[in-house]
């Protein structure tokens, strides 16, 4: 059976335009669901258009029970994870889909080359180059995307189970590896370079295979507790970035479409990520060097009570609350948008939540859960605004949140030197609740929790919100 050209090319057209019109969705938290079926409609246009075109073609090397049989296989691991994925492991997942999404475009991609090779179906002229480097190319990010987000992967879940033994992943590394990568990084460009010069030597390839998968883990494995998300947005882009060299290889347009935008959207995701961390990319690969562990906390501070909170939030007119990642964790934003209202309801308080970009342990963390316990999104301000509000509110809570209120980062010295924060020690009260006085992700200590201002309140956030909520209702 053969399919009309057209036909062919307008779904392949079809589907790049919902490709662009589903991440247009995704921009704004409202319409991201409906980004995210429209891009999954633009998925299933691509390759139901992919089989067509093969059916037309002719290319009957793997045959339709296989490829349905792998369909419906991924779909079934696919909505399996979905339905399994605790919200505080969405991260993990996302860095080890980024890995699937590198490891598919390289593989496709070896697949290819080493049938051509077989066949001797190899193009002449600038074309041949051209080939050969996106098949180098290709290798390269799409090999490192696969054992980067692997070891990203397991960074996030703080160690790996090796025979029994849980082994911590590294958050830092002795300042020879930088010289270690760049040696690395300059052989796969030299192999890359030597490939396009004697296409068609497959050991070459595998060579720049070989070489990917150690850049990968050695660019991650010192990158340490800021800098995470960053690397996770990059790794995205790679991922992005390698289907694109694929379809270049494959001479199919959707994939470098597709390609092209994951790579773009992930790229300018991982700048504003930067900006919002006040860092630079290349200080993000290079410089998380000379960390170590954190120091040992010996100061203490004594905790407070629900009721005593209660009484200081009796009439008041504003009031800021600061979710973390001890909010996703304890999973209180619905006691949090009870305590909004409860105070909206007894003293007619505003009640604003700050959102920090980088809160949480994915973009967008909070904006998430507080839509999934439907705070509205007018009531959820950005940094900037957030910080020109602290001075005039009566009290911010900070729920399960440290690395982003931590006013360390303003000293320009530690993990957090220059990262924008929010600036809640500027408001009269600050109520703080998490479990303990331990560090937050980026190992730092607070200076926040020891201040005169603060009140703790030690105890799980769900539960803590629970009992504050009940004693607002006994005041
Ligand atoms: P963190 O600095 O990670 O601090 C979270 C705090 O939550 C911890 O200090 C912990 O203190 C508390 N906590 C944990 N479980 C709790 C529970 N059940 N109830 C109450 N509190 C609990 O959080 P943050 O301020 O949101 O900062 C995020 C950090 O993660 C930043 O350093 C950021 O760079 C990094 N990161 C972010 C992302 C993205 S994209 N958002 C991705 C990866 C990493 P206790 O143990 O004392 O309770």
């Amino acid at each position: 059976m053969s399919f009309d050209p057209a036909l062919l090319d307008l779904g392949y057209v079809v589907s790049a335009v919902l490709f662009i019109v589903g991440l247009k969705n995704l921009g704004h938290p409202r319409t991201a669901p409906r980004g995210n079926r429209i891009g999954a409609l633009a998925m299933l246009i691509a390759v139901l258009t992919t089989l067509a075109v093969m059916q037309s073609r002719g290319d009957g090397i793997i045959g339709w029970p296989l490829i349905l049989g792998g369909m419906g296989l991924g779909t079934a691991i696919g909505l399996l994870m979905a339905y399994r994925v605790k919200m505080t492991q969405v991260p993990e997942m996302v860095a080890l889909l980024n890995g699937f999404g590198g490891a598919a475009s390289a593989l496709v991609a070896l697949s290819e080359v080493v049938g051509r090779v077989q066949r001797n179906d190899l193009p002449e002229g600038l074309a041949l180059w051209v080939a050969w480097l996106a098949i180098g190319l290709s290798a390269l990010v799409g090999w490192a995307t696969l054992t980067g987000s692997l070891v990203a992967m397991f960074k996030l879940m703080g160690g790996i189970t090796l025979f029994g033994r849980w082994i911590r992943t590294p958050t830092w590394g002795p300042a020879w590896l930088n010289i270690v990568k760049v040696v690395v990084a300059v052989a796969i460009v030299g192999l890359i370079v030597t490939s396009v010069v004697q296409p068609g030597n497959l050991w070459i390839v595998a060579a720049i295979v070989a070489l990917s998968c150690l850049l990968g883990v050695l660019v991650v494995l010192p990158i340490g507790g800021a800098d995470m998300p960053v690397v996770v947005s990059l790794l995205n882009a790679m991922s992005g970035i390698a289907a694109a060299f694929t379809g270049f290889i494959l001479n199919n347009s959707v994939l470098i479409v597709a390609g092209s935008l994951v790579g773009a959207s992930g790229l300018i995701l991982t700048f504003i990520m930067c900006k919002a961390m006040n860092r630079r990319l290349v200080d993000v690969l290079f410089s998380s060097f000379g960390g170590g562990p954190a120091d040992t906390v010996t100061r203490t501070k004594v905790g407070s009570d629900p009721d005593e909170v209660a009484m200081l939030l009796d009439g008041a007119q504003k009031v800021i609350v600061v979710p973390g990642y001890g909010m996703a964790v304890s999973q209180a934003q619905h006691a949090v948008r009870e305590f909004a209202e409860l105070l909206r309801d007894t003293y007619g308080t505003e009640v604003l939540y700050a959102i920090h970009p980088v809160a949480g342990r994915m973009p967008g963390h909070m904006n998430v859960l507080l839509a999934e316990a439907q705070v509205p999104y007018e009531l959820q301000i950005e940094l900037d605004e957030a910080n020109n509000q602290f001075a005039t509110c009566d009290l911010v809570l900070v729920l399960g949140a440290n690395d982003t209120v931590n006013p360390a980062a303003r000293s320009g010295e530690g993990p957090l030197a220059g990262m924008p924060i929010l600036n809640v020690d500027q408001a009269p009260v600050v109520v703080v609740i998490k479990r303990s006085l331990s560090v937050g992700y980026a190992g730092v200590d607070n200076d926040l929790f020891y201040m005169n201002k603060t009140m703790m309140l030690f105890g799980d956030g769900k539960k803590m919100m629970g009992e504050l909520n009940a004693a607002i209702k006994d005041a």
